[in-house]
């Protein structure tokens, strides 16, 4: 079936087929042997729905790569970043804009404590390589503590605290990262105790010598490594141990930020101020790329008299940041944390049938609309559905089960991840949780209790 030409493109449109061919000819994709992708066309997108050329409803249990937390298609966005493109399109990023003053203002009042200046960027990862950078310059120290069970982006500095495999491929990175023990071991359904974790941190602040730490990284909750809920008390911990040690606590709130926990940033879940988080994703909700590194008042005004050497060419890029002003607006009018929060218990209760009803359903987790479901082979012992950083064909069977009954979600490891757009309600959560019941008969099937 013929599809409409994209906007801008002026051209004869393209089949579906033509669409998927001249992308995989002629543009790289991710994370992926080339050879192995099987991309999914998208024409267009509402809500919590991706449509294809063809026409088929794809239920975007995912938003996007956990991102587009408002949903698809939100004309007030849409129109607020086409004002700003007719207006002005672009200015070097020593000059400023309407927007960029806004935006800036705007995040002061959200962000937790005293958190009120931020350096603007193209997405996380350069948020991450900032953050790395002004904690060196500000401490003038280097070491950087990264735990395993994390991602934190796929440029250089970012992919080196990166702990996940993903790093692998990439090594070496650069110098003088460090690795502290994560809150949850792989093949356990339950984290360690917080006690437990913190004192493997604070074994590593002893080793490796305070006065050379200048930062800990993390993410609040871990995102692509499993939804870990850190246990209570690990957040506090952290945060006392770095103002005991005299080093900066970095959060990084790419993925958790933004309302995807029921709280404006996942840390506030625990009433904790870093002295840096990074940010981006929900930031505009995916509309446009736009990430941040923010800072305390105090750490700002070290930065008063000390020159920062660092700068992107499209920071603090003024259709993106028109393009976050609007969004930051409908998390506040639509009420979609506290939406977050009340579907979150909703999803709670479906993740709860499924781990009742089905065997195989190992491990259940959410934090608002942040969730997962760990698939096993045997509860007793615990026995993930895939070995460490691999597959199986019943995780492969799923994934297949799930897009050829239109729900897109992210299937990693044993994992399936469950965080829809901000927006979804009580129907659409039923419907994504009533696919997902029917392909959890698969591994079922290969359950050995
Ligand atoms: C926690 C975290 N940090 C950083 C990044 C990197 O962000 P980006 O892909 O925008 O560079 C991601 C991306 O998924 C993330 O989840």
């Amino acid at each position: 079936m013929a599809t409409s030409a994209a906007p801008g493109t002026q051209t004869t449109p393209l089949s579906t087929a033509e669409i998927v061919e001249l992308s995989r000819a002629h543009t790289f994709f991710p994370w992926a042997a080339q050879g192995a992708v099987d991309p999914i066309a998208i024409d267009h997108a509402e809500g919590v729905y991706l449509y294809t050329p063809d026409g088929q409803r794809i239920l975007d249990f995912n938003a996007g790569l956990m991102s587009v937390n408002i949903g698809h298609g939100d004309r007030r966005v849409i129109d607020a970043v086409a004002a700003q493109m007719a207006r002005l399109q672009f200015v070097q990023p020593a000059m400023v804009t309407e927007s960029r003053a806004r935006l800036g203002k705007k995040l002061a009042e959200i962000m937790p404590g005293d958190l009120d200046k931020v350096f603007l960027t193209l997405g996380g990862a350069e948020a991450v390589e900032n953050a790395i950078k002004l904690a060196r310059h500000a401490t003038g120290k280097f070491k950087i503590l990264a735990r395993y069970r994390t991602y934190h982006g796929a440029s250089m500095g970012a992919m080196t605290l990166t702990g996940d495999p993903r790093r692998w491929a990439n090594e070496p990175g650069i110098v003088g990262v460090v690795r502290y023990p994560d809150t949850h071991r792989w093949g356990e359904a339950e984290s360690r105790p917080a006690a437990e974790a913190l004192q493997g941190l604070e074994d590593v602040i002893r080793y490796e010598g305070a006065h050379t730490i200048a930062a800990i990284f993390l993410e609040p909750v871990v995102g692509t490594n499993g939804i870990l809920i850190p246990p209570d008390g690990y957040i506090q911990g952290v945060r006392a141990l770095c103002d005991k040690y005299g080093i900066l606590m970095v959060a990084d709130e790419v993925m958790s930020g933004f309302g995807r926990t029921g709280k404006m940033f996942a840390i506030d879940n625990w009433g904790v101020v870093p002295d840096l988080m990074t940010m981006a994703k929900g930031l505009t909700s995916s509309y446009l790329p736009l990430g941040a590194v923010a800072m305390t008042h105090r750490l700002a005004e070290k930065f008063e008299t000390m020159v920062y050497s660092g700068g992107l060419t499209y920071g603090a890029h003024p259709v993106s940041c028109a393009a976050a002003v609007a969004t930051l607006d409908i998390y506040e009018t639509d009420g979609l944390v506290e939406n977050a929060a009340n579907m979150g218990k909703v999803m709670r209760g479906h993740h709860q049938r499924m781990k009742d009803k089905h065997p195989s359903v190992g491990a259940i987790r959410n934090i608002g609309l942040f969730g997962c479901l760990e698939l096993v082979r045997g509860r007793n012992p615990y026995t993930p559905l895939t070995p460490f950083n691999g597959n199986s064909d019943e995780m492969k069977a799923i994934a297949k089960f799930l897009r050829d009954n239109g729900l897109y979600t992210m299937i990693a490891n044993n994992i399936i991840h469950t965080n829809p757009p901000l927006i979804v309600n009580e129907a659409q959560l039923a419907e994504g949780f009533e696919l997902i019941d029917r392909a959890l008969d698969i591994s079922d099937a290969a359950y050995q209790g």
